[in-house]
C-alpha cells in the first residue's frame, strides 16, 4: 500500500518526536511491504516565523492532498515566546483550531489507558488503580464554545466579553454516531457527558444522543453530568469505556484522564472527519522547556502513528505491531525520564525510537 502522509513537526519537542515516529513507521512499512511518502508542512510557531501566520492556505491544501496528517505539537512558552505578543488569532494555537475546522475534523479520539508497566505512575490509590482502566474520550472538536461567536465590548463603561456555545443536531449526531461505532468495537458502553441540568445545548445533546442510541441496541448508554464525571474519573475510572462529550468538556476531561494515567507522554490522539482522513497528534503539548535536549518521550506520537495506521489506512495488523512494540520496550524496562522509575533503564528520545523500531520485525 502507498501511504501519503503529511507531517507537521511543529514547535518545541515536536520535530524530535515526529522524527522518532517516522522511524517506527518506516520500519513498519519495510516489514509489512508498504511505501510511505512524507510531505513536511509548517504550522504554529514554525509557520509564524516564516510566514507571519500560524496556518497558511498552502498547508491546508497540502494536508488535504495527503491521506493523513501526523503532527508533533505546536506552541511555545506563553510568558517568554514572542509568538504570544501577537494578536490571539495570530498565535500558534489559532493555527491548530483553524486546521481542525478547515479539515472538518469533528471527532477527536483520546484514549486514556493505564499500562500495567506504568501502574506505579498512576496518582490514584492502589485500591482504585488496581482495577486498571482503558477508556476512549470522544470529544466533539469543531463546534461549541471554541467556534461560537465571540467578542469583547464595553457597555456603559463596563468591559464585557461574550463567548457563545452553539450546537445543532447534525453536529451532535455525527459525533454520536462515531462514538457508538467505536463503542461497538470496544466494551459497548457509552457515557454521554453534558450539563443538561443547566444548558440548552446539553439538553439537545442528550436528546440527539438518545435518538442515535436506538440504532445501537447492543450498546449501553448512560448520561452523566460533567461535574460528576470529573469526580468519577478519579473515583472509579474503570467504569468508563467510551466517554462522548462536547468540545470544551472534552478538552478538560481529557486532560484530567491523562493525568490519572500518570503518564501524559504516552497518550495518543486522532482527529477524524467523516471519511478516512485524520490528523494524529500526541495529547501532550510542545514542552518548550525540554525542547532540543533529546529527552522527550516519543511514545505518544508513535502511538498516534499507530492510530493513523488503524483509522486512516485500515492497517490493523501494522497498528497492533506498533502498539506491541511499545508494550515490549516498556516490559524490557526502558523508560524516558518522564516515566522513569527505580530499576529501569533511562533512555533519550532517539534511543527510545530506535528501541521501538527494533521491536518491529
Ligand atoms: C487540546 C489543546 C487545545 C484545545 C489548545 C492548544 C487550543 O488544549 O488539544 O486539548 O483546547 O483544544
Ligand atoms: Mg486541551
Amino acid at each position: 500500500m502507498k501511504l501519503n502522509i503529511a507531517c507537521i513537526p511543529g514547535d518545541g519537542i515536536g520535530p524530535e518526536i515526529v522524527t522518532e515516529a517516522k522511524k517506527v513507521l518506516n520500519q513498519t512499512a519495510k516489514v509489512y511491504g508498504h511505501e510511505i511518502s512524507y510531505t513536511d508542512l509548517l504550522m504554529g510557531g514554525a509557520s509564524i516565523d516564516v510566514h507571519g501566520v500560524p496556518l497558511t492556505e498552502e498547508t491546508v491544501e497540502k494536508a488535504k492532498e495527503a491521506d493523513a496528517v501526523l503532527m508533533g505539537s505546536i506552541g511555545g512558552d506563553t510568558t517568554t515566546s514572542p509568538w504570544y505578543k501577537l494578536a490571539p488569532q495570530l498565535r500558534p494555537e489559532a493555527g491548530l483550531l483553524a486546521i481542525r475546522k478547515a479539515l472538518n475534523l469533528f471527532a477527536n479520539l483520546r484514549p486514556a489507558v493505564l499500562y500495567d508497566e506504568l501502574a506505579d505512575a498512576c496518582p490514584l490509590k492502589k485500591d482504585i488503580s488496581g482495577a486498571g482502566f482503558d477508556m476512549m474520550i470522544m470529544r466533539e472538536l469543531t463546534g461549541g464554545l471554541y467556534f461560537g461567536e465571540r467578542y469583547t465590548t464595553q457597555e456603559n463603561g463596563v468591559r464585557k466579553a461574550v463567548d457563545t456555545l452553539t450546537y445543532n443536531e447534525n453536529e451532535i449526531r455525527r459525533i454520536a454516531l462515531k462514538g457508538f461505532d467505536i463503542a461497538m468495537k470496544r466494551r459497548k458502553k457509552v457515557t454521554s457527558v453534558d450539563k443538561a441540568n443547566v444548558l440548552d445545548s446539553s439538553r439537545l445533546w442528550r436528546k440527539v444522543v438518545e435518538e442515535v442510541a436506538k440504532d445501537y441496541p447492543e450498546v449501553t448508554l448512560e448520561h452523566m453530568l460533567v461535574d460528576n464525571c470529573a469526580m468519577q474519573l478519579v473515583k472509579n475510572p474503570a467504569q468508563f469505556d467510551v466517554i462522548l462529550t462536547e468540545n470544551m468538556f472534552g478538552d478538560i476531561l481529557s486532560d484530567e484522564a491523562s493525568m490519572v494515567t500518570g503518564s501524559i507522554g504516552m497518550l495518543a490522539s486522532a482527529s477524524l472527519n467523516d471519511s478516512k482522513f485524520g490528523l494524529y497528534e500526541p495529547s501532550h503539548g510542545s514542552a518548550p522547556d525540554i525542547a532540543g535536549k533529546g529527552i522527550a518521550n516519543p511514545i505518544a506520537t508513535v502511538l498516534s502513528a499507530a492510530m493513523m495506521l488503524r483509522f486512516s489506512f485500515d492497517l490493523d495488523k501494522e497498528a497492533d505491531a506498533v502498539e506491541n512494540a511499545v508494550k515490549n520496550v516498556l516490559k524490557k524496562g526502558y523508560r524516558t525520564v518522564d516515566i522513569m522509575s527505580e530499576g529501569c533503564r533511562q533512555v533519550g528520545c532517539k534511543e527510545m525510537g530506535d528501541l521501538l523500531a527494533d521491536e518491529i520485525n
